[in-house]
């Protein structure tokens, strides 16, 4: 027999939600709209048709089709962000507009934060989760995660400066792990390093360690994610569960 909805085995509701606010949360419409698209009947829970927007289910446990897809309903929101320049890293600033100013409305209220901050000036791939585990667990650095950055220098760097930072420089006070540092092919002063630690300035330190200053700093992954072209700067979109894993990949870890 199909469970009615937000009842478990024993048929008690627990983490219950209204089902219109569920779908907005997950970005299927407005709350007007979603309200709309229930009343029509496209919207099924654990099978069944409901049509009053304001049924409580339980997202981790009712399966929810809207127009015959499955909805993943996990309590938690991962997203992925294009950061542009100019923006901070942060969930609020009484001064400053943040990552989490430029979400759209069903995200703000969700307590979003950036798992590890980019500076001001750069851009790029950005995580923003409500899941403060799931950030531990990227900026561990037991867990080695890698990051990909796109650094354009004042001059190009050299086969002598990726030796340095395959050794693992001295930045100042700062002493830096292994990085891998990708020189171009065709010569020029873009370059591409992968580190797998986030201190303050990371990279830019690295680089005037070895004379060299970034004019511009885009991250392009993080572990195995790669950032998603089709996000326009300042646009995030939800990651899917394989693009999660996709950021432990043991693949993607810095081994040098
Ligand atoms: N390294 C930097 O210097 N800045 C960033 O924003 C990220 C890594």
């Amino acid at each position: 027999m199909m469970r009615a909805p937000g009842q478990d085995r024993k048929g008690n509701g627990k983490n219950m939600e209204r089902l219109d606010k569920i779908l907005a949360l997950h970005s299927v419409g407005s709350r007007r709209e979603v309200g709309a698209l229930v009343r029509r009947g496209s919207v099924t829970v654990n099978g069944l048709p409901v049509k009053k927007p304001d049924v409580k289910i339980d997202p981790e446990r009712d399966a929810v089709c809207v127009n015959g897809t499955m909805l993943s309903l996990h309590s938690r929101v991962v997203l992925m962000m294009n950061k542009p320049a100019g923006v901070l890293s942060a969930s609020r600033d009484t001064r400053a507009e943040t990552v989490v100013d430029l979400l759209p409305a069903q995200w703000q209220r969700r307590g979003l934060f950036p798992a590890g901050r980019l500076d001001k000036d750069t851009e790029g791939l950005l995580i923003l989760t409500d899941d403060g585990g799931l950030a531990h667990r990227m900026l561990a650095p037991k867990s080695h995660v890698s990051k990909l950055y796109e650094a354009e220098l004042d001059k190009p760097a050299t086969a002598q400066d990726a030796a340095a930072f395959a050794a693992g420089l001295q930045a100042g006070e700062l002493t830096c792990l292994p990085a891998e540092l990708l020189l171009p092919e065709a010569g020029g002063a873009t370059v591409r390093v992968r580190v797998c630690e986030g201190k303050f300035h990371q990279v830019k330190r690295m680089f005037h360690a070895v004379g060299k200053e970034v004019l511009r700093l885009r991250r392009l992954s993080v572990g195995g994610l790669w950032l998603d072209p089709a996000l326009a700067p300042g646009e995030a979109r939800l990651l899917t569960p394989e693009e999660i894993a996709l950021i432990f990949d043991s693949a993607f870890r810095l081994q040098i």
